[in-house]
């Protein structure tokens, strides 16, 4: 050191502890010249420029901008030292100022937008879907052939104005036959022998029970559709199943006659399966006067669907509806028969075997 030359006196400015630090000379800021007061201008201008392009958050970027264009920041102490300039120096420092302001504004706002567009597409990847990627698999379900005959039915009946019940599947003989009118050694039992419990109830031959407990319940017009599970001691084969499924539908109220009946079962077997052939054929069953079966035309041959007729005044009398004022019809439906119509189905036991290749055509 000789003492001679004046000793470089730094002051150190930190910029909120962002990139390096300024260091500008204390000896400027004191004399204030307008060179030196346009020279920290550009090198503010610079630095600010550098720094911004490598901040990396939009916090730090906030914090630059308050060090720069902050009441207190850079560019505004570099301004203070405006006092000691001539009255025509300070407009072109002032320009200066303004020029510097703005293009550090400006590259804060380029920046703070492409933080901005960095930080969605950053998101964006982390949350990408990989679409390509395989799925766990799961079979598809479908809907049993039975059960979709009695969704049908239910939806024609349904639309028909009909209520939907349902009744036990073990059953008391007086349900299951004797309110139906079968007497207690009648022929007609055997055709419908079943498996019985020890306390004489028995699994019920067929949805006809329903007719009694609903008409035991409730008075007329009654417009009704049941259907469950039945169980006879059958020999199974192409055509027979011990456990099957009916539908059984009624109605009851004045003036209903064997017409009526016989329109429904038109309806309702075009409905499921359009316009086949069908026959009724006398046929003789306690719960109705007369009776009749419905065959239809199926693979060349008459195939039984259904049994049917007018309700039978005993019957009326067993629920405590007076036969000389109300009528009725009834009909009980195999679900089996009418699936394997409607799919061409070959062997009953195949709605019953769960061989997915036969159930999955469906
Ligand atoms: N229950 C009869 C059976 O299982 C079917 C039947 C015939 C039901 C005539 C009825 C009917 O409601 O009126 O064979």
């Amino acid at each position: 050191m000789t003492g001679l030359l004046p000793l470089p006196h730094s002051e150190t400015i930190t910029l909120a502890g962002l990139g390096r630090p300024l260091e500008l000379n204390a000896d400027m800021a004191t004399t204030s010249s307008q060179s030196s007061l346009e020279a920290e201008l550009n090198v503010l201008g610079n630095r600010a420029e550098t720094e911004i392009a490598q901040t990396a958050t939009l916090e730090d970027l906030e914090q630059l901008r308050v060090a720069y264009l902050g009441k207190k920041g850079q560019i505004s102490k570099v301004l203070g030292g405006m006092g000691k300039l001539s009255a025509e120096e300070r407009p072109r420092l002032g320009a200066l100022a303004n020029t510097v302001k703005t293009a550090v504004q400006s590259q804060l706002e380029n920046r703070k937008a492409s933080l901005q567009t960095a930080a969605i597409e950053a998101q964006l990847a982390a949350e990408t879907l990989d679409v390509t990627m395989p799925g766990v698999y799961r079979p598809q379900g479908r809907v049993h052939p039975i059960n979709s005959i009695i969704d049908q039915l239910t939806e024609i009946f349904v639309g028909l104005g009909y209520t939907v019940a349902s009744g036990p599947e073990i059953e008391s003989d007086y349900y299951n036959f004797e309110a139906l009118n079968f007497l207690p050694d009648h022929p007609a039992r055997d055709m419908q022998d079943t498996l019985y419990l020890p306390n004489g109830d028995l699994l019920r031959t067929h949805t006809s029970n329903t007719q009694i407990r609903y008409m035991q319940d409730h008075e007329p017009p009654v417009r009704v559709l049941a259907t469950g599970r039945c169980y006879r001691r059958d020999t199974v084969d192409a055509t027979h199943a011990a456990v099957f499924h009916q539908i059984e539908f009624f109605a009851v109220d004045k003036g209903i006659t064997f017409t009526d009946l016989r329109g429904t079962i038109r309806a309702l077997i075009d409905a499921l399966f359009g316009e086949i052939p069908i026959r009724f054929r006398p046929s003789f069953f306690p719960f109705t006067e007369p009776s009749a079966e419905v065959d239809v035309e199926w693979k060349g041959r008459w195939l039984e669907v259904l049994g049917c007729g007018m309700i039978d005044p005993n019957v009326m009398k067993a629920v405590g509806y007076d036969p000389e004022v109300y009528t009725g019809f009834a009909a009980g439906l195999g679900v089996e028969r009418l699936a394997m119509v409607q799919h061409e189905i070959d062997d009953i036991r195949r709605l019953y075997s769960s061989d997915l290749r036969f159930l999955q055509q469906f």
